[in-house]
């Protein structure tokens, strides 16, 4: 993909530094603002970083803004308190002080939300795609949380760019309390709208039973997949869950594996 690195307009000298450097880190242009939209026609480029003023760093693909937001977790919190029950939360089983390895950060909001119920544990949250890690990595550090337990949260958030798949072949046995897997569905959820951004640039690779067998290794309490009633990544699998849990208004599964 073609993309460059730019500021908004009227950058102060401490964001174009922000922008040089992030360009120079992904080997790519910098291209101050005002020559950006000749510099989009002429190299056709798919899209650009921008920094904006408010320190937030975001993707722009002609109408189309990815940008990381705590929402999600907020909502889910929020339906915690309520109803005291979140199926992933629950299928964790967690007492504060374990180490969940999320290895399918996306968006990051799983990671924020599980965090929130670690205050003496932390998540180790893995992202395949480069673009989706530059922009959650940087939301979860810089964005200006308004509630305090997601900044606290997000400080028990660990993140790094690097395939589930080779990561866990490196990983000695038992070296996470928990393990999370939660790949791309094979049936969109459109309606999902905090998802829709971060399609263009999520890794679509499928996990085999060998990855499964790996990331169970890896854990010493569980493992917990999710997927959907529609999707066939359960079935190819085939797997024997000890739980399986989730609603149907949803179509949201979480299966759990229990390390025996
Ligand atoms: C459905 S999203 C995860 C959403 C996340 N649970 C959240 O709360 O935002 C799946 C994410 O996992 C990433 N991913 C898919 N396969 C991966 C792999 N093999 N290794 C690491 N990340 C992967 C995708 O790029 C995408 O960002």
């Amino acid at each position: 993909m073609r993309f460059a690195v730019t500021t908004s307009y009227k950058p102060s000298k401490e964001e174009i530094h922000k922008a040089r450097r992030l360009a120079d880190e992904m080997e790519v242009e910098y291209v101050s603002r005002s020559r950006l939209k000749q510099y989009e026609k002429d190299h056709e480029l798919d899209f650009y970083y921008v920094f904006d003023k408010n320190g937030q760093l975001v993707i722009r693909s002609g109408d189309s803004v990815f940008f990381f937001h705590p929402g999600m977790s907020k909502v889910r919190l929020k339906n915690i308190k309520l109803q005291d029950s979140d199926y992933l939360i629950n299928s964790m089983g967690l007492t504060g002080r374990e180490t969940v390895l999320d290895t399918t950060l996306g968006l990051g909001n799983e990671a924020l939300l599980i965090a929130n119920f670690l205050p003496e544990g932390r998540v180790i949250g893995l992202e395949a795609s480069e673009h989706i890690f530059r922009i959650v990595s940087h939301g979860l550090e810089y964005y200006p949380y308004s509630d305090d337990w997601i900044k606290e949260a997000a400080s028990r958030v660990e993140v790094y760019n690097v395939d589930l798949r080779e990561f866990v072949r490196t990983c000695s046995n038992d070296s996470y309390d928990i393990v999370y897997c939660d790949p791309m569905f094979d049936t969109p959820q459109y309606r999902s709208h905090s998802i829709n951004p971060l399609r263009a640039f999520a890794s679509y690779e499928r996990i085999n039973r060998e990855d499964v067998s790996e990331m169970l290794r890896v854990s010493s309490k569980r493992l917990i997949l999710k997927s959907r009633t529609r999707d066939t990544l359960f079935q190819e699998l085939d797997l024997k869950f000890d739980r399986l849990w989730g609603s149907k208004k949803s179509g949201v599964l979480y299966g759990v594996i229990e390390k025996k």
